[in-house]
């Protein structure tokens, strides 16, 4: 080894020299092309540079991704030049850092623990039963606006505790709500109040009308007597207590509650039209998963569901940006570069993931996922707080599908990927065609007390 092998070379990784028209233009129309060009000549951490967003380093090794997860927060932030923070609120745990988060954060994952999420099955298991009430037989239909119904209630009622003529008032708002903020989050020069018919002002007024909301359903909490039975997260945020004793003000309460909402809703239904996308181009898949469903397991469900993520995964990367000098492997990145731990390379990774372009839940069936190479909820203390939420949701809306459908196999080719300013959609909408399944038995379904504990903890 030479003496200065050890030296950290300053400055950025080698990248593509393409004028930056044409990076921006190669990521927005062919992303994962350009990206994996760019790894197979520069190795798995490179720069690109993109109009708007400046230089940024792309990480698609595992060691430096730990690297990064790990990062002293004080050196790496996720949150306060995050375009979300003017979205959702000054106290969203997506616009904040260092001190702030953790103080947030300790209180919130309390909540999520996977001890917790059984208790929202059967809500979760309602609301998909509803929805699938509607759904057409013999004929292809999109998916995506069900799960959207779906996901949506699922948050409303599990996590914001919303039900009756509140959940009826709440569900339209934050829906409209959401529509205008994914367009505004990136479109920062439209974040401008010119009165209730600007975007901006409309967005500021329907935040407004979603916050009254939640300071009613907060006090309605603070005044329920059986407020430590409820199972919701609202009510277990308002019995929390900071480490100095005290609460979480309303302010912060409905930041957190509306960033739940803006983080889960959407990043979910995503996946569930991948899944159906996915499991309708591979017959025998689905022919396990309801030998399964039927016999009441659910360990090639759970494996399912990752693999999903994994050759889909509907957020393409995990940001950083440092406020510190940041040795990342040999380099030594400058104050102010923003990180990309990247999924949608990672994930494709022959050497991580051999044939990665296969769609095989078995690479998963005796074994969980590697904490750095599969990364669709990012990753360290930034870790997707709904993690666990989200895959008790995937699995249960699954399992019903299988229980109450046969869906019907179709080798027309794999849906495109459709990028909508923050996650990756399945670009015809997750088609579905389905047959009622002519026997429906689950009622009878063995309880799932003796699964293997590999499977117990999701996410
Ligand atoms: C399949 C569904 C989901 C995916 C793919 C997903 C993905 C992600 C990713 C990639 C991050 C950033 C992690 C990082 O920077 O390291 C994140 C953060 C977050 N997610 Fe999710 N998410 C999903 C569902 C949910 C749900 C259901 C909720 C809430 C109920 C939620 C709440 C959050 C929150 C609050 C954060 C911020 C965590 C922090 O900064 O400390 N997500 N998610």
């Amino acid at each position: 080894m030479t003496p200065d092998a050890d030296i950290a070379l300053e400055g950025l990784p080698p990248g593509p020299r393409a004028p930056v028209a044409m990076q921006t233009l190669a990521m927005l129309t062919r992303e994962r092309p350009f990206l994996e060009r760019a790894r197979r000549r520069y190795g798995r951490v490179f720069s690109v540079h993109v109009a708007g967003f400046g230089h940024a380093v792309v990480v698609a090794d595992p060691e430096l991704i730990k690297q990064t997860f790990r990062a002293d927060p004080r050196t790496l932030h996720a949150g306060t030049e995050s375009p979300l923070r003017a979205t959702l609120g000054p106290n969203s745990l997506l616009g904040i850092d260092e001190e702030q988060h953790m103080r947030q954060r300790k209180l919130l994952l309390p909540p999520f623990k996977g001890q917790r999420m059984k208790q929202y099955e059967p809500i979760i298991e309602e609301i998909t039963n509803a929805e699938l009430d509607t759904w057409p037989v013999g004929a292809e239909f999109e998916t995506a606006g069900s799960f959207h119904a779906i996901t949506l209630r699922a948050i409303l009622r599990a996590i914001f505790g919303a039900e009756g003529a509140r959940l009826e008032t709440l569900e339209p708002l934050v829906r409209h709500w959401t529509a205008l903020g994914t367009r505004l989050t990136v479109a920062r020069w439209l974040q401008r109040d010119l009165g209730p018919r600007s975007p901006w002002g409309r967005f500021l007024r329907l935040r407004a009308e979603i916050d009254e909301m939640l300071d009613a359903l907060i006090a309605e909490a603070k005044a329920d007597p059986n407020l430590e039975q409820r199972p919701d997260i609202l009510a277990l945020m308002v019995q929390a207590r900071f480490d100095d004793g005290e609460p979480m003000s309303n302010p912060e309460i409905r930041d957190q509650l509306v960033t739940m909402f803006a983080a889960g809703h959407e990043t979910t239904a995503h996946t569930l039209s991948w899944a159906i996308e996915r499991l309708r181009r591979h017959p025998e898949v689905l022919e396990r998963l309801v030998a399964e469903v039927d016999e009441g397991g659910h360990a090639l469900r759970d494996a399912t569901i990752r693999e999903v993520q994994r050759v889909r995964p509907v957020i393409a990367f995990a940001g950083r940006t440092s406020h510190r000098p940041f040795e990342l492997g040999s380099y030594r990145l400058p104050i102010g570069t923003r990180i990309l731990l990247a999924a949608c390379l990672t994930h494709f990774d022959p050497q991580l993931f051999p044939h990665p372009d296969r769609f095989d839940p078995d690479r998963f069936l005796d074994k969980l996922p590697d904490t750095y190479s599969w990364i669709p909820f990012g990753g360290g203390v930034r870790r997707c707080l709904g993690a666990t939420f989200a895959h008790m949701e995937l699995d249960v809306v699954l399992r019903v599908i299988l229980q109450r459908f046969t869906l019907v196999p179709t080798d027309a080719p794999g849906e495109g990927w459709n990028y909508l300013g923050v996650a990756w959609s399945a670009a015809d909408g997750g088609r579905a065609c389905l047959r009622v399944r002519e026997r429906v038995g689950f009622e009878e379904a063995p309880a799932e007390a003796d699964e293997p504990p590999l499977f117990a903890a999701a996410g």
